[in-house]
């Protein structure tokens, strides 16, 4: 890829505003290309699968999304390599990724948005006639909304470190562990009773500064072999006592019922440590993270 093919299809991500292919005409307009460069450098981006092309002219496709995402943490020198994806046979696109400092950390390319009950009628109907951007617009909103949240938590959370976000793509601190759910705590010499704490502590002070996870469970928490362990997965997160946070563009403002969806992650908890014979009160747990009672009286 040279200057001008990244030159183009930018231009051709920004004409999708208007256009659901983007007719050549415009491109050499607004690029000032000459046909026969123009036609040459539109062969070379189809031929990466970075567009697709029909009879009414080219759009953006989801690798060239990703592309330009990555050119971007390339060109701000953050990212020297980028290796395999992270985990085995995940459906997620999260990959290990060099940093030019030699620290390692991870890519997540978010897709489509899949925080859909966030979003309002009015949004919805919004998109509706732009059909053709939606992913675009869907999954740079929840990227950001992720890269918010985490920026909100971290370092008093443990949660990853956010490092950049770009489009739908955020590059966050490593943790060289696995999901809880496939982890053995006896195994690693770890107490399950204290872990279980660990986490409550964790959500405590998540809701101490306004955001719950809204979608807490044992694939959202890694742990290492040391016991080491952070939250991860945060794009559906709601602000206590606020309503729809995504009031920027045409959102509706929804409310949320914060009392449904905290104690929903404390109870996806709870039943996960019950094959540790653990078993716990969702209802005074719930008291102790809201701060009514302390875990003495649990
Ligand atoms: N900071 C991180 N450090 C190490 N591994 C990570 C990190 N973030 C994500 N992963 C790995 O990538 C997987 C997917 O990440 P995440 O849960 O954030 O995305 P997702 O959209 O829910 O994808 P999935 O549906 O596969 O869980 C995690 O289960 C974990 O294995
Ligand atoms: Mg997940």
């Amino acid at each position: 890829m040279e200057d001008n093919d990244w030159k183009l299809l930018k231009i051709i991500e920004i004409s999708m505003k208007n256009h659901e292919w983007v007719p050549i005409q415009d491109l050499r307009r607004k690029t000032g290309f000459h046909e026969k460069e123009i036609v040459f450098r539109l062969g070379r981006l189809n031929k990466f699968k970075f567009t697709n092309k029909s009879n009414y002219g080219y759009r953006l496709s989801h690798w060239g999304y990703d592309a330009l995402a990555m050119n971007a943490f390339i060109k701000k020198e953050l990212i020297a390599g980028i290796g395999g994806k992270v985990g085995v046979g995940k459906e997620g696109d999260v990959y290990h990724v060099l940093l030019t400092n030699h620290r390692e950390a991870v890519l997540k390319f978010h897709q489509l948005g899949r925080t859909c009950f966030s979003m309002g009628k009015r949004y919805r109907e919004y998109l509706a006639n732009k059909r053709h951007i939606s992913w675009l617009y869907a999954s740079r909103l929840t990227a950001a909304r992720e890269f918010e949240v985490l920026n909100m938590l971290f370092p008093v959370v443990k949660v990853p470190e956010p490092i950049e976000q770009n489009r739908h793509a955020i590059i966050m601190g490593k943790l060289h562990g696995e999901e809880l759910k496939r982890v053995n705590l006896l195994e690693i010499n770890v107490d399950p009773e204290e872990f279980f704490w660990k986490l409550m502590v964790e959500v405590k002070k998540t809701y101490k500064l306004g955001i719950i996870h809204g979608d807490l469970s044992e694939f959202n928490i890694l742990i290492d072999s040391e016991g080491d362990f952070v939250i991860i997965d945060w794009p559906q997160a709601i602000e206590v006592g606020k309503k729809g946070k995504l009031d920027k563009l045409p959102f509706e403002e929804v409310e949320y019922d914060e009392e449904f969806y905290l104690k929903r992650d404390i109870e996806n908890v709870v039943r996960y440590f019950k094959k540790y014979g653990i078993d716990k009160d969702i209802d005074k747990l719930y008291n102790y993270v809201i701060g009514d009672i302390t875990s003495e009286n649990i």
